[in-house]
């Protein structure tokens, strides 16, 4: 008999068309909306698959698996990320897990650079401004931000992502990158000239931080009220990996004090931000609704790697992409 998958979601265009026409090899079962799905439902609809293509909205957890059933092989998350799936209790059920590397390590960096700008040009007061009809057009001497020549680029997490974003912004005119990550990469910084430093350094060195890296214990809350203290105050952080690698009470609070010049965060917790949070007010801070990797291309990739993974994981074949747990 043919294996059951279920879709938490409406995929992009490309990959959704392409989900339709596997009936042949599978049942396909979807949540057809764009929206999320609830906990109930999703619970409700998992009873007996053999395979899960999810999201990051999505918790996986213990008594998922369970209701799932022994039969379940694969769990295919469209991200990257995986700090929303219980690797242990994954593991420990015996079910492989796939994810989405690679595809959208472009797009994110993308991201990372446009905010990077945003944030050292001033762009959201510059918005405001034209919104608000109260600007004088072309002034000397106020709005003025900062440029990246001369400059040290921080890079937090030197994966695919961070790697990429390096690449995008030395050009800029960064003369010097530091990168902190569990170990050295020493043939992925090269043609940077990238230095392995401590936290400490990257932070208190850096004109410009990039948070390229995973969530887990080790990088929750790591950007906290003792790190903004060692930045400097014309410094600027940009997020484009999880929320809660930053404590944003302790983000608001050096903002107000002028520990830091500026943050831009793609990702927040929780997602979406409420639109009157003080981070979505606050001059200092730009805030995106989590499109890291939100293009056409990107995301349709995403979803067609997903499918993959999860055919494969229902059919016994090795993954794709797959997270070695
Ligand atoms: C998005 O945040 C991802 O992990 O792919
Ligand atoms: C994930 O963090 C990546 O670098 O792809």
């Amino acid at each position: 008999s043919k294996p059951t998958i279920f879709v938490t979601r409406r995929l992009p265009s490309e990959a959704q068309q392409r989900l339709e026409s596997l009936g042949d090899r599978a049942i396909v079962k979807q949540h057809n909306s764009i929206e999320n799905i609830s906990r109930q439902d999703l619970l409700d609809s998992i009873k007996g698959i053999d395979g899960l293509i999810c999201l990051l909205s999505e918790k996986i957890d213990q008594e998922l698996l369970r209701t799932a059933g022994p039969q379940l092989k694969v769990i295919s998350t469209i991200s990257v990320g995986y700090d929303h799936i219980d690797t242990a209790a994954v593991k420990a059920h015996g079910i492989k897990l796939g994810y989405t590397p690679d595809v959208l390590t472009d797009a994110t960096a993308d991201t990372t650079v446009l905010l990077a700008l945003m944030a050292s040009r001033r762009a959201k007061e510059s918005l405001e401004i034209v919104k608000s009809g109260k600007g004088s057009g072309f002034s000397l001497s106020t709005g003025l931000g900062t440029q990246f020549s001369g400059k040290t680029l921080g890079i937090v997490g030197f994966g695919r992502i961070g790697c990429a974003t390096t690449a995008r912004l030395v050009p800029f005119g960064f003369t010097r990158v530091l990168y902190t990550a569990s170990r050295a990469h020493e043939k992925r910084a090269r043609p940077f000239n990238a230095e392995h430093a401590s936290f400490e350094t990257l932070l208190s060195q850096s004109d410009l931080i990039c948070i390229c890296c995973p969530l887990n214990k080790q990088t929750q809350g790591m950007f906290d009220a003792r790190a903004f203290a060692m930045m400097k105050p014309t410094g600027i952080l940009v997020n484009t990996a999880r929320g809660a690698v930053v404590n944003q009470e302790d983000l608001l609070e050096a903002l107000d004090r002028g520990l830091l010049a500026h943050a831009a965060l793609d990702v927040t917790v929780p997602e979406p931000l409420p639109c009157d949070h003080p981070l979505v007010l606050h001059a200092k801070c730009t805030v995106l609704p989590h499109i890291g990797s939100a293009t056409e291309e990107t995301r349709n990739a995403m979803g067609n790697l997903a499918i993959d993974n999860a055919l494969a994981g229902v059919f016994d074949q090795p993954l794709k992409a797959e997270v070695q747990l």
